[in-house]
């Protein structure tokens, strides 16, 4: 397929870099105004383009790919998950799917490390706290907090994001470090991290910051609901960087309220950009608006990486960053 020939349509605006690049060398629609598509938009846009370049807020349901005939045969998606494409339908439409592993690894361990911080040292409150005039000076019991140096992480999810994490926490804060996962990770990784590979049960059990890592799908789904939450310590921090639906935040904001357990630090939600309204009340929660892979270096990346599945497709090489489905 000749590429200058393929419509190529990016649902929100993406870097400017990257803009300028599939400009020189496609036939690329832009979102200038940066709006969410609404599902007959999403529905059309797969009627009239070759590749569709969505994010995690068009929500590419079946009923989306309901349509014929179907002109889109690459969904190059802007970013690494991909929970809100509805894979067996656009397989059976016909469409080949991308992501865009490890550029963002770096940037959403990053984030996964200050929720822990933030959360522990309640850096959100105490910013409240100074910024609504409310500071009479320093006393020795003035906001104390907990200490993250030499506490257990817990991770669920020992894959890219996960394991940057555990180094992060490990080398730079004693962390030490027990994890679930579906498979045990590389005895390497376990040695260097002196991680501990645990049933999912025993990760809610023991940590004291337990940081969810894990891809949003059936199995993971609730998987922090008010059973698993109540297996928790009470003093530990629930951080959740994954997808919002791996959380039930009805059940995490009653924990929070009855002080079942101690803190969390969100920066993904069931409904974005809702936020269920009796979490923003609390002050024992951080709040962020599912900012983990939002740095400059790793949103160009991100979109770099989607323009070299879209070379790959329209030069028929292999996919570099195929989602394999079955
Ligand atoms: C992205 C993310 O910014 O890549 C992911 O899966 O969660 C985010 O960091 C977002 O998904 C963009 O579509």
């Amino acid at each position: 397929m000749e590429s200058s020939r393929l419509r190529i349509l990016l649902t929100r605006k993406w870097p400017k870099k990257v803009e300028e690049y599939l400009g020189d060398h496609f036939d690329v629609q832009l979102n200038e105004q940066d709006l969410p598509m609404t599902a007959v938009e999403l529905r059309a846009a797969l009627q009239d383009f070759d590749v569709l370049c969505p994010t995690v807020t068009d929500l590419l349901g079946e009923e989306v790919f309901g349509v014929s005939p179907i002109r889109t045969k690459l969904i190059a998606n802007f970013g690494v998950g991909y929970n809100h494409i509805a894979l067996d339908s656009a397989e059976q439409a016909g469409i080949q799917i991308t992501n865009t592993p490890g550029v963002l690894t770096d940037a959403t361990a990053e984030i996964a490390m200050m929720l822990i911080l933030m959360s522990a040292r309640r850096a959100g409150e105490g910013e409240r706290h100074l910024r609504a005039g409310q500071w009479s000076g320093w006393r020795p019991t003035h906001m104390l907090s907990t200490q993250v140096t030499g506490k257990t992480l817990g991770i669920i999810g020992m894959g890219r994001i996960g394991t940057r994490l555990a180094r992060q926490a490990h080398h730079g804060f004693g962390m030490q470090i027990i994890y679930g996962n579906r498979s045990r990770a590389a005895e390497s990784v376990e040695v260097e991290l002196g991680a501990e590979y645990c049933s999912v049960e025993e990760v809610f059990e023991r940590s004291d910051f337990l940081s969810l890592n894990c891809p949003a799908n059936q199995e993971t789904k609730h998987l922090a609901n008010e059973q698993m939450i109540r297996r928790m310590k009470p003093s530990a921090h629930l951080i959740n960087t994954a997808r919002g639906d791996v959380v039930d935040e009805s059940a995490l904001s009653a924990a929070l309220s009855n002080r079942e357990i101690a803190g969390a630090g969100l920066d993904v939600y069931e409904n974005e950009p809702e936020v269920t309204g009796s979490l923003a009340s609390l002050e024992q929660v951080v709040l962020l608006p599912h900012m983990g892979s939002g740095t400059v270096e790793t949103r160009e990346a991100m979109g770099f990486r989607a323009v070299a599945n879209i070379e790959a497709f329209a030069e028929r090489s292999v996919l570099p960053d195929l989602v394999v489905i079955h």
